[in-house]
């Protein structure tokens, strides 16, 4: 036995007989092992929620989240750090107590989509909305200046959709500027787009009281050389897109808000008739019998009445019509999910095809936000994620599209049209995903 041995021997034999719990014995430093787990979050896979769960007190704690920044302190309560870009993260947990240092370290994995569950990265991070709804089409706005202009609108569009709508420029008062007289040059430019691109182009909107020219509005014949004009609109218009558009939105918005929803007494009603949606429908079908047939409008999940005012029109259109466009112009805290779902069963119950369309969704409905916090945008991704999960569970044969209105948020019709401060859509400004994007996904699982 050496000496060394020898002197640890007595020593631990001194200090183990002097270990009695007096109250002066010296302090034993007691090493506290650091530990922590973490979660994902549900509503953005990039944030991940870190918690300390080192047992015993009296200790100081920091992080480094990977993320090249260094060590930061412990703050009480959970942290949540947010991981953007693809790689692998390496968070280091430091426990100090009495002079004592230990660690602890779990690396993650982070994708396109976010952080990875369990390290398990799907689809090699290369999911985009529309590589991922593989069952319906993702669709969106543009414009023929947009997509002249290029640049990162138009790679968004490559990468993430593959059914436009036009915001205006298929509208009446742009397609058919006075008497006789057409232009359908943007159209044309979204279309071409559209079949370079491998993408859909829904027409929206062949009637809509919001764009109806004035020669319309004060048109000076008879009732039925009224008619007769409409008709010849609706059959150049499909005869001029036939085999370019696979759908086209009929009528738009025909229902008032107030008590009954009774028709809105646009200048259409007045000269062709209570039935002139009907009418519309039938010269739709004559002029192109393969193209899909929809009745668009809003409030149709948040207005129970409303959305039993557009059923009613649908039972009474029949075969004619081929689906329901329901508006999706929502907040991040309403309709209820069980609104939105009545307006898949309603639809799905008729065998018509559904299409969320226009959807967007404001995170800032009461005007008390001057700008998106995280808790907001995270409140916001919920409702894509949740309008989505609807969206996806109606059967096949239902499935259409569902159509956002607007790329990015500073580009919505909310700002230019209501000038309402707000961030509805899935893009910021700069065109990086914001957490509804990846909610939008989450949706699809
Ligand atoms: C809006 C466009 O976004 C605006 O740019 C335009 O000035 C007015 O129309 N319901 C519809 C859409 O069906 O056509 C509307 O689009 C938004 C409300």
């Amino acid at each position: 036995m050496n000496k060394i041995l020898i002197l640890s021997i007595v020593l631990f034999g001194i200090f183990a007989c002097s270990s009695d719990g007096n109250d002066d014995d010296p302090v034993i430093p007691i090493k506290v092992q650091a530990s922590f787990v973490y979660t994902i979050s549900t509503v953005d896979s990039h944030l991940l929620f870190l918690e300390n769960t080192t047992s015993g007190d009296g200790f100081t704690s920091s992080w480094d989240y990977g993320l090249g920044g260094g060590n930061v302190n412990d703050a009480p309560g959970v942290d949540t750090v947010r991981y953007d870009t693809a790689g692998t993260y390496t968070i280091k947990l430091t426990v100090v107590k009495d002079g004592l240092t230990t660690t602890a370290t779990k690396t993650i994995k982070v994708d396109a989509t976010g952080i990875c569950p369990n390290g398990l990265c799907s689809g090699g991070g290369s999911e985009t909305l529309k590589s991922a709804a593989t069952t319906f089409s993702v669709g969106t706005i543009t414009r023929d200046s947009y997509i002249i202009a290029g640049g990162k609108h138009t790679e968004t569009l490559k990468a993430d959709f593959n059914n436009l709508t036009s915001e205006y420029q298929m509208k009446m008062d742009k397609m058919n500027p006075s008497l006789g007289k057409y232009d359908f040059s943007a159209g044309d430019v979204i279309v071409k787009f559209a079949q370079e691109n491998s993408m859909n182009v829904h027409g929206h909107a062949l009637i809509w009281h919001s764009s109806t020219p004035s020669w319309v509005e004060n048109f000076a014949g008879t009732n039925a050389e009224f008619e007769t004009m409409v008709e010849n609109y609706i059959t150049t218009t499909l005869n001029h897109f036939k085999g370019k558009v696979r759908s086209w939105d009929v009528v738009n918005e025909a229902f008032e808000d107030g008590t009954g929803h009774p028709l809105r007494n646009s200048i259409f009603r007045q000269k062709m008739g209570d039935d002139y949606i009907k009418k519309c429908f039938q010269f739709a079908r004559n002029a192109d019998p393969n193209v899909l047939l929809f009745y668009n409008d809003y409030n149709i999940a948040s207005s129970s009445t409303k959305r039993a005012a557009i059923f009613a029109l649908v039972d009474n259109l029949g075969s004619l019509i081929d689906g329901v466009g329901a508006q999706m112009h929502i907040s991040y805290n309403e309709p209820s999910a069980s609104s939105i779902q009545a307006v898949a069963d309603g639809t799905v119950s008729r065998g018509k095809k559904l299409h969320f369309s226009e959807l967007d969704i404001r995170a800032n409905p009461n005007n008390d936000q001057t700008t998106l916090t995280t808790a907001r945008a995270d409140l916001q991704a919920a409702k894509f994620k949740e309008v989505v999960k609807i969206y996806n569970s109606i059967p096949l044969a239902n499935k259409f599209a569902l159509t956002t209105w607007g790329v990015r948020d500073n580009e919505s019709w909310l700002i230019a049209f209501w000038k309402h401060i707000d961030w509805p859509l899935m893009f910021n400004e700069d065109y990086s995903k914001k957490p509804a994007y990846n909610a939008f996904l989450e949706g699809l699982k």
